[in-house]
């Protein structure tokens, strides 16, 4: 303690309890406002959101469906930024009301078209109230659909598995699906993860290519029609004819939103997989390093290291040399070994004799510019077929790797594995050290550290930060902390720093019958492991995207009122307007009444 009850990790808030309200919950002593809805304006002549009258010139304009990620760019004024959200995906029964899921109209489809994908929205501070203001700004703000032009760049750029009869070149894609995390870059761009795209594309079950198909398998696709039948109205979306447009997704995209011009890009070097996310750091050798997770039960984490180093500052020069900075490097998968004996775990997650989940590991390179490391696969195999040439390597499979973010205060990576009911079922991996429970519903957070604490390095150690579930369980595990100390928490996906250093991490689908939420943890000193929740979000939804400033955090709150039997014309919330209104996802701003530091 620094004295009067202070500590010197700053978070002196009071957690907050765990419930079920359909509201924003924040400790006592701080406030919240939303900051922007679906449906609000971005473009100048968006019109007013009209829930029984939507159209897909009207959600071209406005802020799109789902927002997941949420990243601040600074602009050249103090109380400013661009605010970029993912826009992740749409759920039609909660788009539309009396949806007809066996006949979607045209217009439907491209409702849903501009709902999907990023919003770039300038937001300013008012230091009176503490809300953070949407503008709409002419110059920066920006809307990126499922028909936006978008560049693939990389060794992979051009590749034949990239070639559609719209694109002999390979090179040229519409759209961003499902993007889910993603990161602010040093340069100030936004990279974004496209997740899970194969619910898109229909029709690769009829595939009989053997080696297609075990491509396509891998991957998720095997099936007829689609849920949402987009493949009514582009051909595109149907595998059967338009065999490698499924390709051109699953990638991590770069947009620039301080270059409103600019055209965004697809990057093939990062590999293609259901991509959470990807944070990126200065090694200390001025390479940069993008940590990477592949969120499915059993998938891996990766990690990219540059050829060439970042360029500081903010001239054009240098941030055009950044914005390569990704097109050129090596691609790693990672391989985890505990350092107790197997037979330890038992699936059950008691801790092991020597006290901790723990152990070493290796990043097993894939490939470099054109040279491949995988036997069987070449170069443009293992980026556009990453999981295939990731089996092959012998990585370790993971309880669904979502965020995968570097700590920029300790250098070490933290990752959210969020949750994996299949380990332990018939067929299926058990409990390891890593991953040490079978039917893990509550997930856990893996701390890695470089060899050195060298981004680039080959070699790591890692420890399990926490087991996450009910603290009063056997089953979990709070980084040694007092466990009648800490606040429940189920299934981390988002992960964020303060400027301490301290961890806060969001929750997507808890098990413990709560609404979800947002929660901060020391990592260094006595009280690594104490997690205290600091908000919880309406029934049904997600915390998501969060952003923790100095004197204000943001989170994303997903689809608010997604509970089974829900949907536009059985709503079961009215989150954010109230009455008997449709739920509506959006981003929230808390901040602490006495506009004091959120750590202080
Ligand atoms: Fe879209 Fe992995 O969560
Ligand atoms: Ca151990
Ligand atoms: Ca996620
Ligand atoms: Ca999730």
């Amino acid at each position: 303690d620094l004295g009067g009850g202070r500590r010197r990790d700053g978070l002196n808030f009071k957690p907050v309890a765990p419930n079920t309200e359909d509201r924003i919950v924040t400790p006592e002593g701080y406030e919240s406002a939303v900051v922007i809805r679906w449906g609000d304006p971005v473009l100048p002549g968006a019109p007013k959101f009209d829930f029984d009258r939507q159209t897909p010139a009207a959600q071209a304009k406005q802020f799109g469906y789902n927002n997941d990620f949420c990243g601040l760019v600074p602009l050249n004024h103090w109380n400013r930024w661009l605010m970029v959200s993912n826009h992740e995906y749409t759920t039609e029964e909660f788009l539309f009301k009396n949806w007809d899921a066996a006949n979607p109209t045209r217009e439907q489809t491209e409702i849903a078209w501009a709902a999907h994908g990023l919003s770039v929205v300038l937001v300013e501070r008012d230091h009176r109230s503490g809300k953070l203001v949407p503008k709409v700004d002419r110059t920066y703000n920006r809307r990126i659909t499922v028909t936006s032009e978008f560049k693939v760049t990389g060794p992979a750029a051009g590749s034949q598995f990239l070639k559609t009869s719209a694109d002999p070149t390979g090179t040229k894609v519409f759209g961003t699906l499902n993007n889910c995390a993603g990161g602010v870059t040093p340069w100030g761009t936004i990279l974004s993860g496209e997740e899970n795209f194969n619910q898109y594309f229909a029709n690769a079950g009829a595939v009989t290519d053997p080696k297609v198909k075990e491509r396509l398998t891998r991957y998720g696709l095997a099936g007829a029609a689609t849920t949402r039948k987009w493949e009514r109205f582009d051909k595109r979306f149907d595998v059967a004819q338009e065999p490698n447009e499924v390709n051109r997704f699953g990638w991590v995209v770069e947009i620039d939103p301080l270059d409103p011009n600019s055209t965004p890009v697809k990057h093939t070097a990062l590999g293609r997989f259901k991509h959470e996310g990807a944070n990126v750091i200065i090694a200390r050798d001025g390479r940069v390093v993008a940590y990477m997770g592949d969120d499915e039960r059993f998938d891996y984490m990766y990690k990219f290291v540059s050829d060439e180093r970042y360029k500081p500052g903010n001239s054009r020069y240098a941030r055009e040399h950044n914005k390569k900075l990704l097109d050129k490097g090596t691609l790693y998968v990672a391989k985890f070994t505990g350092d107790s004996p197997a037979e330890e775990f038992d699936g059950s997650g008691k801790l092991p004799s020597d006290g901790e989940f723990d152990g070493s590991g290796k990043w097993i390179p894939l490939a470099a510019g054109n040279k491949s490391f995988v036997e069987g696969f070449t170069a443009e195999e293992v980026y556009v077929f990453t999981r295939l040439a990731a089996d092959k390597a012998g990585a370790t499979k993971m309880d669904r790797p979502e965020d995968v973010e570097p700590n920029p205060r300790n250098r070490r990576i933290y990752a959210a594995l969020t949750n994996n009911t299949d380990r332990g079922k018939a067929g299926k991996e058990g409990a390891t050290e890593i991953n040490p429970r079978v039917n893990n519903k509550h997930g856990h957070v893996l701390e890695v550290e470089e060899r050195r604490g060298d981004n680039t390095a080959l070699t790591f150690s890692w420890k399990l930060l926490l087991v996450c579930g009910d603290p009063t369980s056997a089953d979990t595990y709070f980084g040694g902390y007092d466990k009648t100390q800490v606040s429940p928490i189920s299934c981390p996906d988002n992960v964020a720093f303060d400027s301490h250093g301290n961890l806060w991490i969001s929750t997507d689908g808890n098990a413990l019958k709560s609404n979800d939420g947002l929660f901060a943890v020391p990592v260094e000193g006595r009280y690594r492991g104490r997690v205290k929740q600091f908000l919880t979000v309406p029934k049904g939804a997600e915390t998501c995207g969060p952003v923790v400033e100095d004197d204000f955090v943001l989170v994303s709150v997903q689809h608010p009122g997604e509970i089974d039997g829900a949907s536009a014309n059985n709503p079961l919330s009215h989150w954010p307007d109230g009455g008997t209104s449709q739920p509506r996802p959006a981003v929230v701003v808390a901040w602490k009444k006495d506009k004091g530091r959120i750590c202080g």
